[in-house]
């Protein structure tokens, strides 16, 4: 690969056995640094009788215990911090939809690395010095916005810190500011060509050629939808703010196959959701990642609840890959004994003539029976005809691949809420605190 100007990367140029080894020895300093700094970790190592010396090769891993986001949310605020907190430059934290937020914090040298891993995320996915970025991930505790803005600055690129929301005024910038590269969630992406297609502009004819697509899950289809209307390469950039926010694993624009997971810094795992059993490459299972570099805050073994698998690397060799995110395990749906996730909908919705990408999800309960209404809105130019066809084409797909009976209401256009940042695809209206039926 050429070097760029103004953004040196050695890690991107490891062979797989020079990996191995550099993990390894990140590895045990950061067993070591959280044992010995982080007195939460001190107990869980002692508890499960497990020292950092014990670690001798990558697969001994597996004898340390798993950390939880419920353990993070006990260390409240500071508690997992393993350096003076004085050290500790920059905080960010989870929005805590359920109780305490999550806090995560980061030394100079952290942000400096992540700093290099959205580089290297941004160049891997089509950016390149030089063009301009605009940043629509939501700026604050969010890591979206200052993850991918820092990223992109140390690129080279021009960036335009746009933040969520003004959809208006974004559509504005990105006529007048003519940016090459976009960086937001698929869904508030599908808001702003919403927003273009109401101001008379064709999205084909904007300057956009690589969105950066990332902090929930998407489909195959919605990439297709977005790269149709858009005439853009759509990537999918995957992180979590407990390992350190965006360009924890990123997709490749030659080959749009998965994610790279950049490994020198984030080694990955893949357990058994129920067991917590390490399972072979290929399994699906949940996502699991132990920090190699980070400073102000090691997480060892964090169980990210995000479902997917591990497969070797493509277009950059050493790296493994990770299939896209399926759904979370707390985003799983289990309607009348049958499992599903909200992107199987999507999936089956983007497939069917007549209905647009924009859709909600509703759990009811009736008498002792849950039901799922799926609510879609009808593309602008379906009639009458075609969205009973399409209904009746959704019910039986879901039936077919899924295995379950919904109902499907096709609503007018632009009747549905929309996306400003992370969207919330399902609406539980059964009664809190009662467990589904079986
Ligand atoms: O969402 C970080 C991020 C920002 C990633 C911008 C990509 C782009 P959190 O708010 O901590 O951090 O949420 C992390 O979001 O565990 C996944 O469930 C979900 N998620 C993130 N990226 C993807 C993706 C940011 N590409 C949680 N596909 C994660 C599917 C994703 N889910």
């Amino acid at each position: 690969m050429a070097v760029q100007a103004g953004f040196h990367d050695d890690g991107e140029r490891l062979g797989r056995d020079e990996l191995a080894a550099l993990q390894l020895t990140r590895l045990r300093a950061t067993l070591h640094r959280a044992y010995e700094r982080v007195p939460f970790y001190r107990k869980a190592f002692d508890k499960a009788g497990v020292h950092p010396d014990d670690c001798r090769s990558l697969a001994d891993l597996a004898l340390f215990p798993l950390t939880t986001k419920a353990d993070l949310r006990d260390q409240y605020p500071f508690g997992m911090f393993a350096v003076p907190r004085s050290e500790v430059r920059r905080i960010h934290a989870s929005s805590g939809t359920t109780g305490r937020p999550t806090v995560v914090g980061y030394t100079d040298g952290d942000l400096s690395t992540w700093s290099d891993v959205v580089a290297r995320s941004i160049r891997a996915a089509g950016g390149r010095p030089g063009q301009i970025v605009h940043v629509a991930y939501g700026y604050g505790l969010f890591t979206g916005g200052l993850g991918a803005h820092y990223g992109a600055e140390r690129l080279g690129c021009t960036v335009v810190p746009a933040s969520g929301g003004m959809t208006d005024r974004q559509v504005r910038l990105i006529e007048d500011f003519r940016p090459e590269v976009i960086m937001v969630t698929p869904s508030y992406m599908l808001t702003l060509l919403d927003e273009m297609e109401r101001q008379g502009i064709d999205p084909r004819t904007t300057s956009l050629r690589t969105g950066i697509f990332g902090a929930e899950p998407w489909t195959e289809e919605m990439r297709r939808e977005i790269e149709e209307r858009l005439d853009m390469d759509a990537v999918d950039i995957y992180g979590l703010s407990e390992v350190i926010g965006p360009g924890v694993a990123q997709e490749c624009v030659e080959t749009k196959d998965g994610l790279h997971i950049w490994e020198d810094h984030f080694y990955p795992e893949v357990v058994d959701p129920l067991t917590g059993a390490v399972l072979p490459e290929g399994e699906p299972g949940e996502l699991v990642f132990t920090s190699l570099t980070r400073e102000a805050m090691p997480v060892i073994r964090y169980r990210t609840r995000d479902l997917t698998r591990l497969l070797p690397g493509t277009a950059r060799p050493s790296f493994r890959r990770m299939a896209k995110i399926t759904g979370r395990s707390d985003d799983m749906i289990i309607l009348r004994g049958v499992n599903l996730y909200p992107t199987q909908i999507e999936e089956i919705l983007l497939r069917t003539p007549g209905l647009a990408p924009h859709f909600q999800l509703r759990l009811a309960r009736e008498g002792r029976m849950d039901t799922l209404t799926v609510r879609v809105e009808a593309r602008r130019e379906s009639d009458t005809a075609l969205r009973e066809a399409a209904a009746a084409g959704v019910v039986q797909a879901v039936k077919a691949g899924i295995g379950v009976s919904v109902r499907v209401e096709v609503v007018d256009p632009e009747t549905l809420e929309r996306s400003v940042g992370k969207i919330k695809r399902l609406v539980d209206l059964r009664a809190p605190g009662r467990p589904p039926t079986p």
